[in-house]
């Protein structure tokens, strides 16, 4: 009798301290973190395009202030380096340059050092002139194919470059 009292108390007293030491456990468990919010969707990227758009935005604007007062006036006579399409007031200028660049997917600085527009030094603006000039010969040939019903037959940047510096030679 004494024997199984004394096996008793053994197994309550392993019994709590079992519990003691669970219960240890856990208090000793970090501050709960708090739930994880569920995912938000990452906003998505700006396609390439808007970026480059903006890009040409800010610099046209600076290009803006810098002829104020003259938009009306004849280009050639505003700007500096200006030898093609003369007949026109300067504030043209600045939608051709904008479209010029949508066209061949680009910002002002393929063509341009920014901020020097008179500058020669790329290569693409003077390639520019005569792209110029070779759509004039195109436009200027195309009429020779007579049965051709369109009033004015023609290209323009566009038709070839769509949105590229280097237009395709075949579907991709
Ligand atoms: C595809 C090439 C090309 C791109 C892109 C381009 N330009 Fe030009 N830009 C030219 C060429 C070519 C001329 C000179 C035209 C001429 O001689 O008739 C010129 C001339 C200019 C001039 C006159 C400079 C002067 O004083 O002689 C300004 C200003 C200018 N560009 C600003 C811009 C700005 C701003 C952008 C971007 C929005 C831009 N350009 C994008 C080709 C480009
Ligand atoms: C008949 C088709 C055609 C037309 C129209 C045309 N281009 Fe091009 N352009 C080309 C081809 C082809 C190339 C050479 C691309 C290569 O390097 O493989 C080129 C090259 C260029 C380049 C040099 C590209 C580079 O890598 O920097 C510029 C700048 C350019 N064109 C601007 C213009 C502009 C601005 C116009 C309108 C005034 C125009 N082009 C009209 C076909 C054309």
């Amino acid at each position: 009798m004494f024997f199984h009292m004394k096996a008793a108390f053994t197994s309550l007293f392993l019994f709590s301290l079992l519990f003691w030491l669970a219960n240890c456990k856990t208090s000793q468990k970090p501050a709960a973190t708090p739930p994880t919010p569920p995912p938000v969707a990452a906003p998505a990227p700006a396609p390439a395009s808007d970026l480059l758009a903006a890009d040409r935005a800010k610099y046209l604007e600076k290009v803006r202030k810098s002829i104020a007062g003259k938009e009306k006036m004849q280009a050639d006579s505003v700007f500096e380096n200006w030898k093609k399409l003369n007949k026109m007031p300067a504030e043209r200028v600045l939608g051709i340059m904008d479209r010029w660049g949508e066209t061949l997917g680009v910002s002002c600085d393929h063509c341009h050092v920014p901020n020097e527009w008179a500058s020669e030094s790329k290569a693409p603006k003077e390639i520019t002139r005569q792209m110029m000039a070779l759509i004039e010969r195109v436009n200027t040939d195309i009429q020779s194919i007579q049965a051709i019903k369109s009033e004015r037959p023609g290209v323009s940047c566009y038709t070839c470059h769509r949105g590229e510096a280097k237009p395709a030679r075949r579907p991709k």
